[in-house]
């Protein structure tokens, strides 16, 4: 069975394009060296980039005051489209006074090369504390994704701006497929209904089990990892795309899957950043979009299904996107299948779930997670990947 939903329009309306043409590249570089410069972070970075492939659309660049209010306070950009998490430069007080709204400002890459280029409209400050309460649900300075706004500049930068370039991706560039090659694809494939699927984690199979009852009742599955910055004791990118391809090839059908990298970084914003993932999923092109237990939670800062709850408070039709909800999923000792509540009315000692934590501590000493909750052949790759040596801590 297939839903009937016609290819979908970026959030917005438009695909944004803001790669400079070879002229604008030109003229920039010739400019490079006169310019003030910024050097942004491995964020910042990301966001650039996002913003320049039309992933953040209807975004053209960093986030003035009026939107930056709107987002955080309501989740609405000025033009009243929903917009979940602000999209910000923010640099010291030095930094922003050595600069002057109407400026041209070079953006330099976290080793110091020419990237890209800011329009600077506007430079404000900003209440971090009230960011974090507002997008966070939480002023706790340990909350990875409050730590960095604590621990960034005061003052935001904005203005419209150009990447320089798009550059292959230095690890992945087979997986490199931007929003518009992405929306090219579904349709080449003739894919009507995509749901895509954010992860930070190495799959498992509560991952492929919700993955594949979304897919029986849409056309494509955009498998779509976040390679983009994550928290130190995240599994690395390289070792999570490994474990997607070994999947891949044995337990899914060719036809119905696209893997790709998505380049931003990890917010840890639980609820807001899930509407932020859909937003930028719709995008890409996709009709549908999976939000699972705990999505993009970090530690007990978020309800079980808050992330889900969320979707509720905007108007149908609003976000442009479906979210596809699902329970926490588990892998059922009396029915020997995967399950949630909805579907099995095991006990709790019949379901075997392991935490993220956990599997970490087990891989870090060399022991395979069991077959009930990784593939084998993941479950090897993880082990061998993530081993260390004993008495390295
Ligand atoms: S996230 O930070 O990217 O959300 P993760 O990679 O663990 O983390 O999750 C990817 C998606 O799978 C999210 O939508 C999440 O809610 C969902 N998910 C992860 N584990 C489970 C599970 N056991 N049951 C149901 N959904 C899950």
């Amino acid at each position: 069975m297939s839903l009937s939903i016609s290819a979908i329009a970026p959030h917005g309306g438009q695909l944004i394009n803001r790669i400079a043409t070879a002229e604008q590249r030109q003229t920039f570089i010739e400019k490079a060296n006169y310019l003030p410069r910024v050097q942004l972070d491995a964020r910042s970075q990301s966001d650039l980039e996002m913003i320049a492939i039309g992933a953040f659309s209807p975004l053209t660049g960093f986030m003035g005051q009026a939107d930056y209010i709107g987002v955080v306070n309501d989740m609405y950009l000025t033009s009243g489209l929903p917009w979940a998490i602000p999209v910000t430069l923010p640099v010291s007080q030095a930094v922003a006074d050595a600069l002057t709204e109407g400026d041209l400002v070079r953006l330099d890459d976290t080793n110091g090369e020419f990237i890209g280029v800011l329009e600077l409209t506007e430079k404000y400050t900003y209440d971090k504390t009230h960011e974090a309460i507002q997008v966070y649900r939480t002023d706790d300075a340990n909350h990875p994704g409050v730590k960095v706004v604590y621990g960034q500049g005061e003052v935001n930068l904005a203005g419209p701006v150009w990447l320089l370039e798009r550059q292959p991706h230095p690890q992945f560039p087979q997986y490199q497929i931007d929003p518009a090659a992405s929306r090219a694809m579904f349709e080449a494939r003739g894919w009507k209904t995509i749901v895509g699927f954010q992860t930070r984690n190495p799959i498992h199979r509560a991952h492929e089990y919700i993955q594949k009852c979304a897919l029986e009742t849409v056309d494509g599955l955009f498998l779509h990892p976040l390679v983009g910055a994550t928290k130190s004791d995240d599994i690395p990118a390289d070792v999570r795309m490994r474990c997607y391809e070994i999947l891949l090839e044995k337990y899914f059908p060719e036809d119905r899957v696209i893997l790709a990298i998505n380049p931003a970084a990890m917010r840890y914003a639980g609820p807001r950043e899930a509407i932020f993932h859909a937003l930028v999923r719709k995008n890409y092109g996709c009709t549908h979009f999976i939000v699972g237990r705990d999505h993009a939670g970090v530690g007990d800062y978020y309800g079980t299904y808050d992330a889900q709850h969320i979707f509720d408070e905007f108007k149908p039709g609003e976000l442009g996107i479906v979210p596809m909800k699902f329970e926490h999923a588990f892998y059922c000792t009396r029915t020997e299948q995967m399950a949630t509540s909805k579907t099995s009315s095991s006990s709790p000692e019949e379901r075997v779930h392991l935490s993220g934590t956990k599997v970490r501590e087990m891989l870090r000493r060399g022991e395979m997670p069991p077959p009930q909750f990784s593939r084998p052949e993941v479950a090897a790759e993880l082990a061998r990947a993530m081993q260390v040596p004993a008495g390295v801590s």
